[in-house]
């Protein structure tokens, strides 16, 4: 039995978890849940955004689960992802965005993984606000080692994978600075993976060429601010932020989380649909060599998807959260 740190979230954080909590022991996956929360509900409870018991649960495991967590916008506190990110250097966000049989989308055939930069760039921090001249600055901090980093991470999941392309995604000709590292590391990483082919592409020709053809791309690197938008862009060519996964992943820890919000709209009424979750909870499995365990939730899955009625609002049924994650126990 492997330890994993659970962290529920906000909103509609905890009635997924639950459903995910559900379908595992159904399949019987052989891990112990350590459940430690974090965000506005921890704040409220008990003044804490990130708790210590939480810290300490995360470096024991080194493993976790994370459902949504609110973030007020403007004022408030910083992002417990961001913190959470940074803090144990997780630098690579990965996200696969695949078409399903069953999720009605533009296209057909999207097959890619897309590796975005988790630590630096525009999100590094380094924000000046001069008041008396009116003049906001956000520094956009990119390391060589990030980039070889991040780059790295893209070309090694291509090999394993047995995937053929990389595709790196920047604006180095206008930010001749910041946006040229991520190249020149691509430049010197990708001779280690000769049987890898890799090209670059200027992130506006990059939007407009994912949202016209997009199963021309395999795996897709980039940059923190580029790689946060081009994510959402990609779930949205196969179904939406309800239905992808995500990871944040280092060298000593990975944190698997939905990579929705915590929906307040819908929190508390059982609408909320738990498949960006569950695949999340998956790309876990697969992370920890759980191979057969993952298949099975995810064929489950997939059968569950392709009966409306057996799915939540959003994706067109009336199921409620419990019951889509009864229906998918019961197509294990
Ligand atoms: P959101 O993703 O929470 O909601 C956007 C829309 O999608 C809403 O209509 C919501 O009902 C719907 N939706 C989201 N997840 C759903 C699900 N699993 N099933 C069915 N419908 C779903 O984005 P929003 O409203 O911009 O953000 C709400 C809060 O979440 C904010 O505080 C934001 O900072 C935070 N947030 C947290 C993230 C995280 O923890 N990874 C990511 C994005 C936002």
């Amino acid at each position: 039995m492997t330890t994993v740190t659970l962290i529920p979230g906000d909103g509609i954080g905890p009635e997924i978890t639950e459903a995910v909590k559900a379908i595992f022991e159904a399949a019987q996956v052989p891990i112990t849940w350590e459940e430690e929360n974090a965000g506005q509900t921890t704040f409220d409870a008990m003044g804490e955004l990130i708790p210590a018991s939480l810290i300490a649960s995360l470096e024991r495991n080194c493993i976790a689960l994370k459902g949504p967590i609110t973030t007020p916008v403007g004022k408030g506190f910083k992002s417990v992802n961001v913190q959470l990110r940074q803090k144990f250097d997780l630098y690579s966000n990965v996200r696969p965005a695949k078409t399903t049989a069953g999720v009605k989308t533009r296209f057909e055939n999207v097959d890619l993984v897309l590796f975005r930069e988790n630590t630096e760039g525009l999100y590094a921090g380094l924000e000046l606000w001069d008041e008396r001249l009116g003049i906001a600055d956000s520094i956009a901090r990119v390391t060589v080692d990030g980039c070889y980093k991040i780059v790295r991470a893209a070309f090694q999941y291509a090999q394993k994978h047995n995937r053929k392309k990389v595709t790196v995604a920047h604006k180095a000709n206008i930010l001749k600075q910041a946006g040229r590292l991520i190249l020149e590391a691509a430049a010197q990483v990708s001779k280690e993976f000769p049987e890898v082919v890799w090209e670059d592409k200027i992130i506006d020709n990059m939007c407009m060429q994912l949202v016209s053809k997009p199963e021309q791309f395999d795996v897709v690197v980039t940059t923190n601010l580029f790689g946060d938008i081009l994510s959402d862009l990609c779930a949205g060519l196969v179904g939406g932020l309800g239905v992808v996964s995500g990871a944040n992943i280092g060298d000593d820890m990975a944190i698997f989380e939905a990579v929705h919000g915590s929906a307040p709209d819908i929190a508390g009424q059982g609408l909320a649909n738990p498949t960006a979750l569950l695949r999340s909870a998956l790309m876990m499995l697969e992370h920890m060599g759980l191979h057969d365990k993952a298949k099975l939730i995810e064929n489950a899955l997939e059968k569950t998807l392709q009966d409306k009625d057996c799915c939540t609002r959003d994706l067109g049924g009336k199921a409620s959260t419990s019951e889509f994650a009864q229906h998918i126990i019961s197509n294990l």
